[in-house]
C-alpha cells in the first residue's frame, strides 16, 4: 500500500516533468516559428518596398508598346513628315492615327483630355503607334498613367510659318487643290494686311509655337507671355524626346531612324529618295516686303517666338552633332555608334 502509493506519486511527478518538458519544447518551437515568421514578413515588406518600382513591369521599356505623340504645329512641314510614317507603318508594323479636333482648336476640355489620355494609354491594339494632330502639349503625368508617351515635334522660323499659313488659308496647297479654305478668294497680300493692321495678321497669329509647347494652361495662350516661353522651353527639354526644325528635316529623320528604329527604320532613305513627292507646297506665296518684316519683328510676340525657335535650334544642333556623322564622299548621315560601356560588374554570377 505504502510502496504502491510512493510508486504512483513518482509516476505523477515523472508525468508532470514530462508534460512540462513537452510544453516547454512546444513553446520554444512556437516562439522560434513566430520569430521566423516575423522576420520573413519584415524582410518581405522592406524588399517589396525597395523593389516595388521595377516589379511594376511597365517600367521596363517594351518597344512594342511605345506610343509616340507628334503634336504637329500647322505649316511646319508636318504633312511631309507624317507621310513617311504612313509609308513605313505596314512594313515596320506600327499604327498611325490622326487626331482631329473640332475647328482645329489645339486645347481640349478636361473631359476630352481624360478621354484622349485614357484612349492613348489603353488602346492596346493600336500599340505601338504614332498619334498626330494639331494639339497643344498635354502632360500625361497629371492623369496618373504609368507609361508616358514619347513626344516629338518640328518647329519653323516664326515669320516663315506665318507667311506660309497666311497664304495657305487663301490659296490652299497642291495636296488638296479643290478643298475650300477659310479665306479662299481673298486677294489681300500680307503686306496690305500688315499695313492696315487687319486682324488676320495680328500678333496672335504669330503666337503659335510657344503656346503649342507650353500646353493646356490659360497663361500659355496670352500672346507675349514670358512665363509661357519659359514653360515651353522646359517642356521642350524635359518632355520631348526630339524636336527638329523644318529647315533641317533630313537630319531630324536620320536622328529618329537611329534612335527609334522600331518605328523609323528605313525612314532616312525614304526621305532622301522621295523628298519631292512628300512635299506639300502652298500654291501661292508672296514674300513680304522688308517693311512688313520689320514691322512684324518689332513686336514682343515675335521676339519671344523667335527666342523659342533659336533655343530649340541650338538644342537640336547640340544633339545632332553628338549623334550623327557624315560618311566621307557620300555625305550620308550615320549614327556615331555606342560610346559607352559597362565594367566592374559585381557580384559575379555564380
Ligand atoms: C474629324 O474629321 C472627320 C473626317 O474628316 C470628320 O468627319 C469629323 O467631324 C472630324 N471631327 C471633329 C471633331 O471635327
Ligand atoms: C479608343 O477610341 C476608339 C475610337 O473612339 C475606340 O474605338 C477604342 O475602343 C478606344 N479604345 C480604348 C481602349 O478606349
Amino acid at each position: 500500500m505504502n510502496s504502491s502509493r510512493m510508486k504512483s506519486s513518482r509516476v505523477v511527478v515523472l508525468l508532470m516533468v514530462g508534460v512540462s518538458a513537452v510544453v516547454m519544447l512546444l513553446y520554444l518551437h512556437l516562439a522560434t516559428e513566430v520569430a521566423h515568421l516575423r522576420n520573413t514578413i519584415h524582410s518581405h515588406s522592406s524588399l517589396s518596398y525597395q523593389e516595388g518600382i521595377p516589379s511594376l513591369g511597365s517600367r521596363v521599356i517594351d518597344p512594342d508598346s511605345l506610343v509616340i505623340i507628334y503634336n504637329r504645329v500647322p505649316k511646319t512641314g508636318s504633312t511631309s513628315f507624317i507621310g513617311l510614317a504612313y509609308d513605313l507603318c505596314s512594313k515596320n508594323k506600327f499604327n498611325v492615327i490622326h487626331m482631329n479636333t473640332t475647328r482645329n482648336t489645339p486645347t481640349l476640355s478636361l473631359t476630352d483630355q481624360m478621354r484622349f489620355v485614357y484612349n492613348v494609354s489603353n488602346w492596346v491594339e493600336k500599340k505601338p503607334g504614332i498619334y498626330h494632330g494639331h494639339l497643344a502639349y498635354l502632360d500625361f503625368n497629371r492623369f496618373g498613367v504609368n507609361q508616358q508617351p514619347i513626344y516629338i515635334n518640328i518647329l519653323r522660323k516664326p515669320l516663315e510659318r506665318l507667311v506660309s499659313y497666311y497664304y495657305f488659308v487663301r490659296y490652299g496647297d497642291d495636296l488638296r487643290p479643290y478643298h475650300v479654305r477659310r479665306r479662299m478668294g481673298d486677294k489681300m497680300t500680307l503686306d496690305e494686311c500688315v499695313a492696315i493692321e487687319h486682324p488676320d495678321c495680328s500678333t496672335t497669329h504669330l503666337w503659335v509655337q510657344v503656346p503649342f509647347f507650353c500646353g493646356h494652361h490659360a497663361e500659355c495662350w496670352v500672346p507675349g507671355s514670358g512665363w509661357a516661353l519659359d514653360q515651353a522651353k522646359n517642356n521642350l527639354l524635359h518632355s520631348y524626346f526630339l524636336v527638329g526644325v523644318t529647315e533641317e528635316i533630313a537630319d531630324f529623320v536620320a536622328m529618329l531612324e537611329y534612335s527609334l528604329p522600331r518605328f523609323f527604320r528605313g525612314a532616312y532613305d525614304l526621305y532622301l529618295s522621295g523628298s519631292k513627292s512628300h512635299l506639300r507646297k502652298t500654291v501661292k506665296k508672296i514674300q513680304p516686303s522688308e517693311e512688313t518684316i520689320a514691322k512684324l519683328q518689332n513686336t514682343k510676340v515675335w521676339r519671344l517666338e523667335n527666342e523659342f525657335y533659336n533655343f530649340a535650334l541650338d538644342h537640336f544642333h547640340f544633339l545632332r552633332k553628338k549623334t550623327l556623322i557624315e560618311t566621307e564622299g557620300t555625305g550620308r548621315l550615320m549614327d556615331r555608334g555606342q560610346k559607352f560601356a559597362y565594367e566592374k560588374i559585381k557580384p559575379r554570377k555564380s
